[in-house]
């Protein structure tokens, strides 16, 4: 099945859980842009009256494009509803992989804030282990990133600075800092990982997301599957 026909399906269905008044976190990548799009639809349409905290500058320029109004997490005392998102791996007890758009840190921010975070993919996003086909992204202060990546090492990881495609030298995120790509061939122990990461001086955040993600939608060839974490 075409991967983006799955990612369309999987972002549309997620916009219709969306209801009049709710505080909505708007994720980043294609398949959210999607979700997006179909909720700006439904502005304009049917007049649903929400706003979004985008998780991107990505983000805001296409929700801004779609007529959704923004607003500040700071300015919102009660959370958010729900968080709209992608994910690059998705293993059985819903724990991510993200960040392929260098956006995790803040998606994450975002995510922990929300009464639901629905994660949305395509089927060759569930994995049976993390990190077998994709790195963990690492977000680093530049100063420290040569330190980072022998901590990285030293975990069992092989680093690399992320390189602009069409800009010269490294990804610069929207916090202004880089990101390290760290592949395991497969994270036996995510959770601990989380921690030992989180803990190296330098690291804003990284893109493992453990026990987070309370929905996963799954766009498929007979539409989508809706898997909850019990
Ligand atoms: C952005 O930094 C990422 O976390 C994305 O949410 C993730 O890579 C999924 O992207 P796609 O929906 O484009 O596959």
């Amino acid at each position: 099945m075409d991967q983006t026909v799955a990612k369309r399906r999987a972002g549309e269905a997620a916009a219709r859980w969306v209801t009049s008044g709710m505080h909505i976190g708007l994720g980043t990548g294609s398949t959210t842009a999607f979700a997006i799009q179909a909720l700006g639809a439904r502005v304009r349409a049917e007049g649903l009256a929400i706003a979004g905290v985008p998780t991107s500058s990505a983000a805001a320029v296409l929700a801004r494009a779609e007529g959704i109004p923004l607003c500040d997490l700071n300015d919102l005392r009660g959370g958010l509803d729900l968080a709209l998102d992608g994910a690059d791996e998705v293993d059985p007890q819903f724990n991510l992989i993200k960040g392929r758009g260098a956006a995790h840190t803040r998606e994450k921010i975002v995510a922990q804030q929300a009464r639901r975070f629905v994660v949305l993919i395509d089927p060759t996003k569930q994995v049976d282990q993390l990190g077998t086909r994709m790195p963990v992204p690492v977000e680093v202060l530049p100063m420290a990133a040569a330190a980072v990546m022998r901590a990285i090492e030293q975990l069992g990881g092989r680093p690399a600075i992320r390189m602009g495609v069409r800009k010269d030298g490294p990804v610069v995120t929207d916090q202004g800092l880089w990101v390290i790509d760290a592949r395991f061939e497969g994270l036996h122990d995510p959770a601990s990982l989380n921690h030992e990461l989180l803990m190296l001086p330098g690291v804003l955040d990284h893109g493992l997301f453990i026990g987070m993600a309370t929905d996963v939608v799954v766009g498929g060839p007979e539409g989508v599957e809706v898997l909850q974490h019990r």
